[in-house]
């Protein structure tokens, strides 16, 4: 008999990466369009020296220093090779095949991917009308088969938050045999300060997780790290399940670069932020529909007209993340980029009615 792979596999969809084309601005993966400065790519450099040899298998020293920059037991926080990497290893250390995983739609769209190559069942919960979680829904979802719930906050792709007194409220209604997963890759962003910080939300809370990242807000999308802040338990599983010496050397340093450079870092989001309102407003402006963002990205309801305006804008050699059907999602990059995003969509020919 020949070999054969699974076959729920046929009808995992593919992640699909941002596109890059040469010479084009590229606006649809939530990167920073800033260079790391040059105390990182030293560190990146320095380890590099010793590529030879495999990297800290613990990630020890970037574990120990995440922890001290944090405030947190070192026993509550796992690095991953990236913070997707640390939500398929919590869906691993937390479910069996069958059990279910409820996250909003649209959300993230590795959460559906993840938790079908774990063999779970996706719970997707409509967003509200307003593109926002539907907190009352998705505590309804919630069964005895449910172990993870997933909240990115802000979400991905609507750039819409949740405020800190609902999201307490939601928490303190979710049954305590399932696990909470904060997913605050955008959390720098966010200027609003009712907007949680998922490691306060945390204290007191055995079922509670936070994921954050080195790759938006701290620049490091290309070398694949990031971390989980949870309860010790959770926390000794997801480290039990990752690869062996995922995090590559470079990887360990420029994160530990990237804590010492934090203050220089962070100062890069404030300009964003306020790049994210005046993006939002010209768009506003022309009559697109796009919600309120917290986060470094706008997203464009644009229904069935998303796949001709995401043709138009690579036309004008700017690269955005289409959703076909349903939007497209736009990164907020150097104020020079968003202006050729912007000249692109004021060119976009409006529906026919
Ligand atoms: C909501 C959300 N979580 C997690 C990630 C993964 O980030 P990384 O694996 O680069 O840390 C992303 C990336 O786009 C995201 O949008």
């Amino acid at each position: 008999m020949p070999i054969s792979v699974r076959a729920d596999l046929a009808e995992l969809p593919d992640y699909v990466p941002g596109r890059k084309i040469p010479g084009a601005i590229v606006l649809s993966s939530n990167e920073v369009s800033t260079h790391a400065p040059a105390s990182v790519l030293a560190a990146i450099t320095d380890a590099a020296a010793d590529v030879n040899r495999y990297p800290q298998m613990a990630n020890d020293d970037v574990q120990a220093k995440t922890a001290a920059y944090l405030g947190q037991p070192e026993e509550r926080v796992a690095i991953g090779a990236g913070s997707v990497a640390l939500a398929q290893q919590v869906l691993q250390a937390m479910c069996v095949e069958g059990q279910e995983v409820v996250f909003a739609w649209r959300s993230f769209e590795a959460y559906p991917i993840i938790t079908q190559i774990v063999g779970a069942r996706d719970v997707r919960v409509p967003l509200t009308a307003d593109y926002r979680h539907d907190l009352d829904a998705m505590a309804g979802a919630v069964t005895d088969d449910t172990r993870v719930l997933f909240i990115a906050n802000p979400n991905n792709p609507t750039g819409t938050a949740l405020r800190t007194a609902e999201l307490e409220r939601f928490l303190d209604r979710v049954p305590d045999h399932v696990l909470v997963v904060l997913d605050e890759a955008y959390r720098e962003f966010a200027t609003d300060p009712d907007v949680p910080d998922g490691l306060a939300l945390a204290e007191g809370r055995e079922n509670l997780a936070v994921l954050r990242t080195f790759s938006k807000a701290y620049g490091l999308a290309g070398v694949r790290v990031g971390y989980s802040v949870a309860p010790p338990a959770v926390t000794a599983a997801v480290r039990k399940v990752g690869i062996p010496f995922a995090v590559n050397r470079m990887a360990q340093a420029a994160a530990i670069a990237a804590m010492d450079a934090a203050d220089e870092l962070l100062a890069r989001c404030g300009p964003v932020a306020v790049e994210r309102e005046r993006v939002r407003s010209a768009l506003l402006e022309m009559g697109y529909e796009v919600p309120p963002s917290q986060a470094n990205f706008v997203w464009l309801l644009l229904g069935d007209r998303t796949a001709a305006f995401n043709q138009h804008c690579l036309e004008q050699k700017i690269v955005v993340r289409a959703f076909v059907g349903d939007g497209a999602r736009v990164t907020i990059g150097l104020p020079e980029e968003n202006d050729a995003f912007l000249a692109a969509a004021r060119t976009f020919p409006p529906p026919r009615n």
